[in-house]
């Protein structure tokens, strides 16, 4: 895998089985994300977006298919490794906060650096910087409790950086809020991952978040569509592309032959 992509994702199946249904949830996802690069995947309720983002994060395990993130394939992963995997690779933000009710916001952000190695004093400072960005400086000593549903989800933004991730995962960040807490969480959390040169993959139903990104895919159909490829995937696209086009092109030939019903 090419040092500037980060996530290269390679025909990614997941079904669900629901009763006696199997239901086909992801068909075959192909994608390479590149370092620092933002994108948004939007797609209907049910179309298999949290599932994806659950299985880049370590969270859910697909049923074939390849993930590599930073290099390193993770679907063969044992539960131990994929619980450290999220911890030091993946920074999380999800629609509610889940932030711990006991801890304040400053106590929330240096948790995940502290408990994985980071010295005391660093993690606290780390998380003060952190919740700067946030615009929560004078908000650092309140419990979740006693902030606003938009400062509480900002502190979800600074926790999900503290450990320096290889990639952010946002499903519906904003997915809770008003259109002005909406916009401001979208604002400090692009602007984060710039700033922190950090990648992320978003996941939204408001359009004015998803157009905020460089990249926009859709998830239909089990299938990823609009996220432009690159190497293997790129090649591996354009041999599928060229037997659709040779299968369609024999489709039209046959279809010359034999005319359809409708038209005689
Ligand atoms: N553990 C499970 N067992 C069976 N079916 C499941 C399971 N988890 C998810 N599903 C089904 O998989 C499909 C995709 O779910 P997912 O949560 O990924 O959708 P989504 O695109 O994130 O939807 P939304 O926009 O509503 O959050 C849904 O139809 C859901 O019912
Ligand atoms: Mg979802």
């Amino acid at each position: 895998m090419s040092e500037h992509i980060i996530v290269s994702v390679k025909n990614l199946v997941k079904n669900y089985i629901s009763g006696t249904e199997t239901l086909c949830i992801l068909q075959g996802i192909n994608f390479d994300v590149e370092r620092g690069s933002v994108v948004a995947v939007t797609g209907q309720s049910g179309s298999g977006k949290s599932t994806l983002l659950n299985i880049i994060g370590g969270l859910d395990r697909c049923d074939s298919g390849s993930v590599e993130v930073a290099g390193s394939e993770i679907t063969g992963l044992s539960e131990i490794e994929l619980s450290s995997y999220r911890q030091r690779r993946i920074g999380f933000i999800f629609q509610f906060h889940y932030l711990l009710k006991d801890f304040t916001a400053l106590e929330n952000v240096m948790l995940p650096a502290y408990m994985t190695g980071m010295r005391k004093k660093d993690s606290l400072e780390k998380a003060r910087l952190l919740l700067a960005d946030m615009k929560l400086e004078d908000r650092i000593s309140h419990f979740p409790s006693q902030l606003s549903g938009g400062e509480r989800q900002r502190v979800a933004v600074a926790r999900a950086m503290v450990n320096d991730p290889d990639i952010i995962l946002a499903d519906e960040p904003t997915g809770n809020l008003d259109p002005r807490n909406s916009g401001m969480v979208a604002d400090l959390l692009f602007a984060g991952a710039e700033k922190w040169g950090k990648s992320l993959i978003v996941v939204t139903h408001d359009e004015t978040v998803a157009c905020r990104a460089k990249i926009r895919c859709t998830l239909e159909n089990g299938i990823l569509g609009g996220f432009p490829l690159s190497g293997e995937n790129a090649l591996s696209e354009e041999n599928a592309l060229s037997e659709e086009n040779a299968l369609s092109e024999e489709n039209a030939l046959s279809e010359e032959r034999a005319p359809s019903e409708e038209r005689v």
